[in-house]
């Protein structure tokens, strides 16, 4: 099947049956979805597999980071589940957000494949995604994310999930705005960033990090100064 067919054909499957893909089967497909364009080529993802009583805890661990008495039973809709985590790398050149696409193209790349090779596949997440209880279940770093599970099963028998409207390709690729007389853009009223820039959650950018790593350096020089000129007076 070609690219193009196999990515046509895919589509999400919210009933699967009990069986999954062993450990062995996945192995191959990991190793591709993990080809997907990588900057500086930082690996910043893991995955993990969440089968048997691994589910259940996970249940426990929802249940905890929503106040509920009685673990949740929605990880309990497909006999495997793989937890996607974004592992930012330190990095001057690539910011989280480029990480966290990495990441996600893995976890799409990697459900295309399961998908080609027949098994039901559907992305989920839930409010209680990156909340604590469940961070801990999965053993995740400091500096570690999850973005959801894929839940992964067989494919119902006779059944076809729900067919999503078609993509309309002429309306979502275009080209960007022509630039006025002399030169200047429409949509850039100053050189600041934009609203989607200033919104994006606890980010700093490269350029205000070196702006403040400079000025504590800058800091330190000084102080070092101080120090080694009353140390020259005595
Ligand atoms: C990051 C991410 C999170 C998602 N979370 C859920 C979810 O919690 N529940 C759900 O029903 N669908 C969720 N979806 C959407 C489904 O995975 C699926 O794409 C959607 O049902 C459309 O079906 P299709 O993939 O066959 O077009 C999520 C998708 C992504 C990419």
């Amino acid at each position: 099947m070609s690219a193009l067919d196999a990515v046509r054909a895919r589509q999400s499957w919210s009933k699967v049956g009990d069986t999954a893909p062993s450990r062995e089967d996945l192995l191959p497909l990991v190793a591709a979805a993990g080809r997907v364009a990588d900057h500086s080529s930082l690996r910043p993802w893991r995955l993990l597999e969440l089968r048997g009583a691994d589910r259940e805890r996970l249940g426990t661990a929802i249940a905890e980071a929503q106040g509920d008495d009685t673990p949740s039973s929605k990880p309990l809709r497909a006999p495997l589940l793989i937890a996607v985590v974004a592992s930012y790398r330190p990095s001057e050149k690539v910011p989280r957000w480029e990480q966290e696409a990495v990441a996600s193209g893995v976890a799409h790349v990697l459900s295309l494949l399961l998908d080609e090779a027949g098994w039901g596949v559907i992305w989920r997440t839930g409010h209680y995604t990156r909340s604590r209880p469940v961070a801990t279940m999965h053993g995740l770093g400091e500096d570690e994310e999850l973005l959801g599970w894929l839940y992964v099963g067989a494919k119902p028998e006779g059944k076809r999930p729900g067919r999503r409207k078609s993509v309309d390709a002429r309306r979502l690729l275009t080209r960007p705005p022509s630039p006025l007389p002399g030169g200047s853009l429409a949509a850039t009223p100053d050189a600041g960033p934009t609203e989607a820039g200033k919104k994006r959650d606890g980010k700093i950018s490269v350029a205000k990090r070196e702006k403040k790593k400079s000025k504590k350096k800058d800091k330190r020089d000084k102080k070092k100064d101080k120090k080694e000129r009353g140390s020259k007076k005595t």
